[in-house]
């Protein structure tokens, strides 16, 4: 099922009282296909995404009845997509919906923390920035006892790093290592998809000036300067808000539709608490689509970047509101779609949103593009 589709579902399955939700990867012809990156391609057909999307939830120990709580879950999950509406980039185009196919089993252990855990693993999404899944213990020592701190960049980390630099120019000075603690498993954002590892390559890269010349000339001459506000669209971990904080930005708002998302937002915050991090981020509940109420209306016309990784339709919907979160001179840094076609129709709408053309710079790595650009009249 497309993304919206999947998305509502893992929604309506943790509603019903069911553990937190993986989407699958599909294995399509001896090969490994990650959902997130079959739904953004435009070659797959409603029908063959329906088919290859798997919706993996866990049951807390002792539930008396599964199915009680997977018909509970399929009733709010049709009331969901009725009220999304008909249009194709919300799923409307594959109806009528299939019936899904399920299963019950058990996983054979007691917590589905030991399930997930397992899957995540410290990384470096860029260079100069890591991220490191947490066991939430307050003193953090249980994660250094496992080794999380030894590590070294590698070669995606280089490779994110050379992609917003090639396609947006290098920088000097680029501030030293940032550690970001994230619980895992509870919402999407670990740092290893490539639009995630973009975003972060570029705000490291917009929290540095030029040039000492160019920063006297230009405030700090850094589009994310020193005590910065920044809007995270779609923040699911709240990954980016937090590297940013991390990187010297002053505040941030996180929003999402995932209720889950946004309370690991808060929990991921209290665990990078450093220099009043908590209380610098705001994180708020959204709707899917533009005509629902704008989540952070204290934000407009006040960001000095505004960052949103989603799919290519919610970019479309909302670019109105994000480029409106902006002040005037602030900058877009938006990904989630793929290169080509995808990345060109982002920009084109950034543009008609009022980002200025000239500014508009697209970098890509493995096929993901990431779409960048100021808002006229700084
Ligand atoms: C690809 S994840 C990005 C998470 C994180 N910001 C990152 O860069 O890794 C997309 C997030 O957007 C949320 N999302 C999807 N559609 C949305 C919409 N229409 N409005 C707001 N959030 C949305 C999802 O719940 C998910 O948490």
């Amino acid at each position: 099922m497309p993304g919206p589709t999947a998305l509502l579902l893992a929604d309506a399955l943790e509603s019903a009282g069911a553990g937190p939700v993986d989407l699958g990867a599909a294995d399509v012809a001896g090969e490994t296909v990650e959902v997130f990156d079959a739904w953004c391609s435009d070659e797959r057909s409603p029908a063959e995404l329906w088919s290859m999307t798997t919706v993996q939830a866990w049951l807390p120990d002792g539930t008396e009845d599964p199915v009680e709580v997977l018909v509970a879950a399929v009733v709010a999950w049709n009331e969901a997509l009725a009220a999304l509406g008909e249009d194709p980039a919300w799923g409307g185009a594959e109806r009528p919906f299939p019936s899904p196919a399920w299963a019950v089993e058990s996983s054979g252990k007691d917590d589905w923390m030991d399930t997930v855990r397992g899957w995540y693993r410290p990384l470096w999404p860029c260079e100069g920035v890591r991220v490191i899944p947490t066991t939430g213990a307050a003193d953090g020592a249980g994660d250094a006892a496992r080794g999380f701190f030894d590590d070294a960049p590698d070669a995606d980390a280089a490779a994110a790093t050379e992609a917003v630099a090639a396609a947006l120019g290098a920088r000097a000075n680029q501030p030293g290592d940032l550690a970001v603690r994230l619980l895992p498993g509870v919402a999407f954002g670990t740092g290893a998809h490539p639009t995630t590892r973009l975003c972060l390559a570029w705000l490291r890269r917009a929290a540095t000036a030029q040039t000492t010349e160019e920063a006297a000339a230009d405030g700090d001459g850094a589009e994310l300067p020193r005590g910065a506000s920044v809007v995270d669209y779609g923040a699911g971990s709240g990954v980016l808000a937090l590297v940013a904080l991390g990187l010297g930005a002053g505040s941030a708002a996180a929003t999402d539709v995932d209720p889950l998302s946004v309370s690991a937002c808060r929990r991921n915050a209290a665990l990078n608490g450093r220099d009043g991090v908590p209380a610098a981020l705001e994180a708020a509940l959204c709707g899917w689509t533009s005509s629902e109420d704008d989540p952070l209306p204290g934000w407009v016309g006040r960001a000095d970047v505004v960052v949103s990784n989603i799919l290519r339709g919610p970019l479309l919907d909302l670019a109105p509101r994000l480029v409106g979160y902006a002040r005037a001179g602030g900058w877009l840094c938006l990904s989630g779609v793929k290169e080509g076609d995808q990345a060109d129709a982002v920009a084109a709408r950034l543009v008609a949103c009022g980002v200025e053309e000239g500014t508009v710079g697209v970098a890509t790595l493995g096929g993901w593009a990431l779409v960048v650009g100021r808002k006229s009249g700084g």
